[in-house]
């Protein structure tokens, strides 16, 4: 063996006390422009317009759409790493997804990076923390060649409501959402506090894991702006100059502190229902992506500085 191959692999392993990069990918919703379930063939094109950025997209639900069953093929032809979602909020998605996943996962572990079971679930209450760590432990006894973990809110990893789930033991991949947008900050504060979201989420999570911290892979599920002709947030305003902004200072700042990011979102998703905030008001949640809908970038200097 190389001595050469060996070091990235050692300092990969070790984020928090190296000065290895994270790892950029990207939400990528699993319908068209026109709300038509994407097909292995739109996801290559996806993947084709990115893939000078990344080779990692997460996905939210294995069945709807047939998501898990689209989405590999493409993922293996182009070099691509997927996680994968299940939506454990009633047991008939749970079980559909698991239906679906055991369809599509079994011989195709080389291209699944994960999979999560649950977006949000403690933040919009909709189960425990004891019942989702019960269902996250029904995957991972699945696919036990699969890194099984789950994805919630930053503010529901900082204030202990995950803590059943991190202090098991069973469990050793979390994403934590962070949105600055959404906390209705000014971009002059935004990486500020997204960073700030992000370090209490992750002390959290070391602090009550204990001896077994050094096994768990801490990443941000998602960040984002929403771009020119999305709705404004208090004084989160949407704009692609904005957006670009936050990209370059909050998700390659992240991403320079040696933690996975997942950007939300790589393509505009312009057949979503207008969704209501925090805040009461209706809000346009067609204009997150970083390229449009029909995959033309935003602006062009995309990317992180290496
Ligand atoms: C700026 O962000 C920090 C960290 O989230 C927060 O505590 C503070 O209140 C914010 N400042 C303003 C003016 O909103």
């Amino acid at each position: 063996m190389r001595v050469s191959s060996v070091v990235p692999l050692l300092l990969a392993a070790a984020p928090a006390v190296s000065a290895a990069k994270g790892t950029l990918g990207f939400a990528l919703g699993n319908k068209n422009a026109d709300g038509s379930c994407k097909t292995t063939n739109d996801y290559k094109l996806d993947f084709e317009t990115i893939g000078h950025l990344t080779t990692m997209v997460r996905t939210y639900s294995a069945k709807d759409c047939n998501t898990a069953e689209a989405i590999i093929p493409a993922a293996k032809d182009k070099g691509f790493k997927v996680v994968l979602g299940v939506w454990p909020d009633y047991q008939e998605s749970f079980d559909d997804d698991v239906n679906a996943l055991s369809k599509s996962v079994p011989g195709n572990e080389d291209v699944i990076e994960a999979i999560t079971v649950g977006s949000e679930v403690l933040y919009r209450k909709s189960l425990t923390a004891q019942k989702l760590l019960e269902r996250i432990e029904t995957v991972q006894t699945k696919f036990p060649k699969v890194t099984v973990g789950t994805v919630d809110s930053w503010n529901k990893f900082a204030d202990g409501t995950a803590d059943p789930i991190i202090t098991s033991g069973k469990v050793n991949y979390f994403l934590a959402n962070g949105f600055a947008y959404w906390q209705g900050q000014d971009i002059s504060n935004a990486t500020n506090t997204y960073f700030d979201d992000m370090a209490q989420a992750k002390a959290h999570i070391e602090k009550v894991a204990g001896d077994n911290a050094k096994n768990i892979r801490f990443g941000n599920g998602e960040t984002g702006w929403p771009t020119t002709g999305g709705t404004d947030y208090g004084a989160a305003k949407a704009s692609t100059e904005l957006a670009q902004e936050h990209y370059h200072k909050a998700v390659c700042g992240l991403l320079t502190w040696g933690i996975d990011v997942f950007y939300f979102e790589a393509f505009d998703e312009p057949y979503k229902p207008k969704s209501v905030g925090d805040n009461g008001q209706a809000s346009d949640e067609t204009k997150w992506g970083l390229y449009t809908a029909a995959r033309k970038p935003k602006w062009s200097d995309i990317g992180c500085p290496n």
